[in-house]
């Protein structure tokens, strides 16, 4: 294991599958699994599209990275992130020293149908023109995820394919 590098993080986009892969992984790998939106909503009692409502983007974004700090100060684990964590610089910094970085990538197309099929419970996509606001935001945050230490395309790929290549890639030292 890298010097510091003691959790698994995935990161990217809305719609890429994060939280699904990272708690199958977690379970298979009989590690914690910790999920930065999921904790954000556990201590407010409340969900992100409320909390988003009263306190705007950018409160979301100061607490964003306050549990990002707490949950990597905790034991190892995979820890799965909200897509706009890789916005602040910072988050970026304390992600890549602090663990190894998966990101799962797909498609425009594929994310709109994913997206189009969760709940409506991401406040960034709310309203009509789900197509446009994703394209535009994937414009914005290109080359965003590209300081992870590894990348999984999961367009074309089964939920099964993914889970395997992430456990393969996670060296077990880290575990
Ligand atoms: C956001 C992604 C969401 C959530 C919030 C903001 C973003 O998480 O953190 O709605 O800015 O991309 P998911 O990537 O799990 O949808």
């Amino acid at each position: 294991m890298q010097d510091g590098k003691r959790h698994l993080i995935l990161i990217g986009f809305m719609g890429t599958g994060k939280s699904t892969v990272g708690k199958a992984v977690a379970e298979l790998l009989q590690v914690p699994w910790r999920d930065t939106d999921l904790s954000l909503e556990t201590e407010w009692g409340h969900s992100i599209p409320e909390y988003f409502k009263r306190y705007g983007e950018n409160a979301f974004r100061q607490a964003e990275t306050g549990m990002l700090a707490k949950c990597l100060a905790e034991k190892p684990a995979v820890i799965t992130t909200g897509g706009g964590i890789v916005l602040h610089p910072g988050n970026r910094d304390l992600m890549i020293q602090n663990g190894y970085v998966i990101h799962l990538q797909a498609d425009a197309n594929t994310i709109i149908k994913r997206v189009k099929q969760d709940d409506p419970k991401r406040p960034l996509l709310a309203g009509n023109q789900v197509e446009k606001k994703v394209q535009e935001l994937m414009q914005e945050r290109e080359g965003y995820y590209d300081f992870a230490d590894f990348t999984i395309d999961t367009t074309a790929s089964s939920l099964q394919k993914i889970i395997n290549e992430v456990v393969q890639y996670w060296p077990k030292q880290a575990v």
